[in-house]
C-alpha cells in the first residue's frame, strides 16, 4: 500500500516512521542523506494538509536515554531543509509528545524523540512491543512507513505500529523497493555486483543470493583479503577471516559452475600496519599475490581501478555496497572513487547503477559525487543488503 491508499489526509494526524540514523561528529551531522532522502513524504503531506508527526531511532542507545544520540540535530536540520519550523518532543509518546502533538496545525511538523530511548522498541517480546505500539498509535490517525533503512527490523515504532492504525509505505520506501527490485527482478543484462567493505561473513547471504543470478562479481575492500588466501595467495597482515576461506572457496567454485565471471584485484595498495599512532602513512602498490608479510593491504591498486572500472562500464545494471579500501584516509580512497566513477560513467552510458547505502553511499557523498551520477542511492545498510538476499522484510510484509 502506499501514500494514495490513505485517502484523504487533510487535517488528519500522520505518524512517520523515518530513518534520520545519521553520522555524527559530536552534535555534527556528517552526512545529512538519510534526511534529505525523508523530504519528498514530509512535503507530500504537508501539502496535502497533514500533521506530520515524525519518528526515528539515533544510534542504539539500548533502551535509555542518552543525550548524545538525542534527535536534536536532526530536527535542526530538518527544520533548515523544510524551511519550516520542526518541534522536537523530548519524549517518544508521553505527556511532552501528547502536548506537542495536540497543539499541531495542519502542516506542522513533529519530530518525536528516539524511539530507542524507549527498551520496549527493541524488545524481543511481542506483548510488550505491542502494547507500546499502542500508545504511539494513540498519537495518529494513519501510520506511513518511510524508514527504508529500518524495513529489516520488526521493531515496535516500523513494525508493531503499522498494525494497529491504517498504514502504507511512504515515497521513498517505494522508490527504493522499486529501485532495489529492478536490480533482483529481470535486471537487463550483464548484471555487475561490486562488493567490498570489511567482512565477507557481512556480505555472505548477498554473494550467496547474487552468485547464481549475477553476470559477473567485483570484490574488493577488506574482504577481498579471504578471496585472495582462498586462491593461495599470501596476504601479509591484511585483513583476513580464516574461518570463511573454505566457503569463500565454495562461492569461487560455485561462480565458475554457474559461469559467473569473478573479477578480483590484479594490485594491491599495502601500508606497513594501519596507519594510526607510531604508524606513517606510506602506500606502495603490490601485485595482489606477492603482498609481502609485514604489510597490509587498505586499497585496491591503480591497473585493478582500470580493470574495475572496464568491467563495470561493460554492464547494463550495477549494484555496489562496500567501499573498496580505506576511504576516510585519502591515500587509500582511490579504489571506491574508481568504483564511484565508473558507476558514474556507466549511468551516462544508459546502465542502471545503485550505491547500496552505507558506508558507500556515505563514501560517495563524502569524495565530492553527485547524486544524479547513480540511478539510485540506496538508504538502506542492512535493509538494502537483506533486500539483495531475497529475504522477506518485516517492515514491508507487514504492509502488505
Ligand atoms: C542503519 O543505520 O542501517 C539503520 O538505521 C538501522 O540501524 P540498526 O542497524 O541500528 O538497526
Amino acid at each position: 500500500k502506499t501514500l494514495k491508499d490513505l485517502g484523504d489526509l487533510k487535517g488528519k494526524r500522520v505518524l512517520v516512521r523515518a530513518d534520520f540514523n545519521v553520522p555524527l561528529d559530536g552534535t555534527v551531522i556528517t552526512d545529512d542523506g538519510r534526511i534529505k532522502a525523508a523530504l519528498p513524504t514530509i512535503e507530500e503531506l504537508r501539502k496535502d494538509g497533514a500533521k506530520v508527526i515524525l519518528m526515528a531511532h539515533l544510534g542504539r542507545p539500548k533502551g535509555k536515554v542518552v543525550p548524545e544520540l538525542s534527535l536534536a540535530p536532526v530536527a535542526k536540520r530538518l527544520s533548515e531543509l523544510l524551511g519550516t519550523d520542526v518541534v522536537l518532543a523530548e519524549d517518544t509518546y508521553g505527556p511532552d509528545a501528547q502536548a506537542k502533538v495536540a497543539a499541531m496545525n495542519d502542516g506542522d511538523v513533529v519530530l518525536l524523540q528516539n524511539v530507542r530511548f524507549n527498551p520496549e522498541e527493541t524488545s524481543k517480546d511481542e506483548a510488550e512491543r505491542a502494547e507500546y505500539a499502542k500508545k504511539i498509535a494513540a498519537l495518529g490517525d494513519v501510520f506511513v512507513s518511510d524508514g527504508f533503512g529500518v524495513v529489516h527490523r520488526a521493531q515496535g515504532s516500523n513494525y508493531d505500529v503499522a498494525k494497529d492504525l491504517p498504514a502504507a509505505a511512504g515515497l521513498l520506501v517505494e522508490k527504493e523497493v522499486t529501485a532495489l527490485s529492478k536490480a533482483t527482478e529481470n535486471p537487463e543484462r550483464p548484471l555487475t555486483v561490486v562488493l567490498g567493505g570489511s567482512k565477507v561473513s557481512d556480505k555472505l547471504g548477498v554473494i550467496e543470493n547474487l552468485l547464481t543470478k549475477a553476470d559477473r562479481l567485483v570484490i574488493g575492500g577488506g574482504m577481498v583479503f579471504t578471496f585472495l588466501k582462498a586462491q593461495g595467495y599470501e596476504v601479509g597482515t591484511s585483513l583476513l577471516e580464516e574461518d570463511q576461506i573454505d566457503k569463500v572457496k565454495g562461492y569461487i567454485e560455485t561462480a565458475k559452475a554457474n559461469n559467473v565471471e569473478l573479477v578480483l584485484p590484479v594490485d594491491i595498495v599495502v601500508n606497513k600496519g594501519f596507519p594510526a599512532g607510531d604508524t606513517p602513512i606510506d602506500p606502495q602498490v603490490v601485485p595482489a599475490d606477492q603482498i609481502p608479510s609485514d604489510m597490509m593491504g587498505l586499497d585496491i591498486g591503480p591497473k585493478s581501478c582500470d580493470l574495475f572500472h572496464d568491467k563495470i562500464v561493460d554492464s547494463k545494471t550495477v549494484v555496489w555496497n562496500g567501499p573498496m579500501g580505506v576511504f576516510e584516509i585519502p591515500q587509500f580512497a582511490e579504489g571506491t572513487r574508481a568504483v564511484a566513477q565508473a558507476l558514474v560513467d556507466a549511468t551516462k552510458a544508459g546502465a542502471f547503477t545503485i550505491v547500496g547505502g552505507g558506508d558507500s553511499a556515505s563514501a560517495v557523498r563524502n569524495l565530492g559525487f553527485p547524486e544524479d551520477g547513480f540511478s539510485h542511492i540506496s538508504t538502506g545498510g542492512g535493509a538494502s543488503l537483506e533486500f539483495l538476499e531475497g529475504k522477506a522484510l518485516p517492515g514491508l510484509t507487514v504492509l502488505e
